[in-house]
């Protein structure tokens, strides 16, 4: 697949067959995820993985469960408060494996490298006809201790970006990008570097 096939295709997919993702797919996955820029290379990332349907379900309730009774008060107001409450709602959308990003402490801060690792994954997902999501919804219960020690994740290991990973059901339609919001373009004036194919306007440089 072109990478810029991937970039612009890529969805967050929220409907699975129940199909599993096969163990060498995974491999694949978390060698691309690995393949991320990290400060120093500091590689500062860990994995959990998750394949257990009926764990997933239950997963997913505690996680319901957590949310619904810490939600900040301006996302309890929110409509998505509404939707984690609803009894069919699963927050991991009933996809067939679940992969946690984790941080190890690291010198610099390793949350950034997650995220990198984080795409990698999913762009290479979706090169594999495989669709994922990320799930901050769960984020905040997996790193309970108590959950993070049934699971035997390191207490100082911080759980960044859980994905979920299956076989789309159907076609997932994008949704809408904002223009970039370019605070700053300065470039040599007369060199006619602003005839850059932008399909926004940038504003005019102004000089200091
Ligand atoms: C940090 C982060 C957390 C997210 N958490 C959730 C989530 O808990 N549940 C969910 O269905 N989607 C979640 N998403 C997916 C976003 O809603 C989705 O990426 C966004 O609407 C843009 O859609 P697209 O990925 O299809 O382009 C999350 C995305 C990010 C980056």
């Amino acid at each position: 697949m072109e990478l810029n096939d991937a970039i612009y295709q890529r969805r967050a997919v929220r409907h699975y067959t129940d199909a599993p993702v096969p163990t060498p797919a995974i491999e694949q996955l978390l060698r691309a995820a690995r393949q991320a820029p990290s400060a120093v290379n500091q590689q500062p990332w860990a994995f959990g993985l998750f394949r257990d349907p009926d764990l997933l379900n239950r997963m997913s309730e505690q996680a319901k469960v957590y949310l619904q009774a810490n939600l900040p008060r301006d996302l309890a107001l929110h409509h998505l408060s509404d939707t984690i409450s609803h009894p069919g709602y699963n927050v991991f959308h009933h996809a067939s494996t679940l992969i946690v990003i984790y941080a190890k402490p690291a010198r610099f801060d390793p949350i950034e490298d997650c995220c990198l690792a984080a795409q990698n994954l999913m762009l290479a997902a979706h090169g594999m006809g495989l669709g994922t999501c990320p799930i901050g919804f769960a984020r905040p219960w997996l790193n309970l201790p108590e959950v993070k020690h049934e699971f035997g994740i390191p207490l100082r290991y911080t759980a960044v970006m859980p994905i979920v990973v299956g076989w789309p059901a159907g076609p997932t339609p994008p949704v809408p990008r904002l223009d970039p919001e370019i605070v700053c373009w300065r470039e040599t004036p007369g060199r006619g570097l602003s005839a850059v194919p932008f399909p926004f306007a940038p504003p005019p440089t102004r000089q200091p």
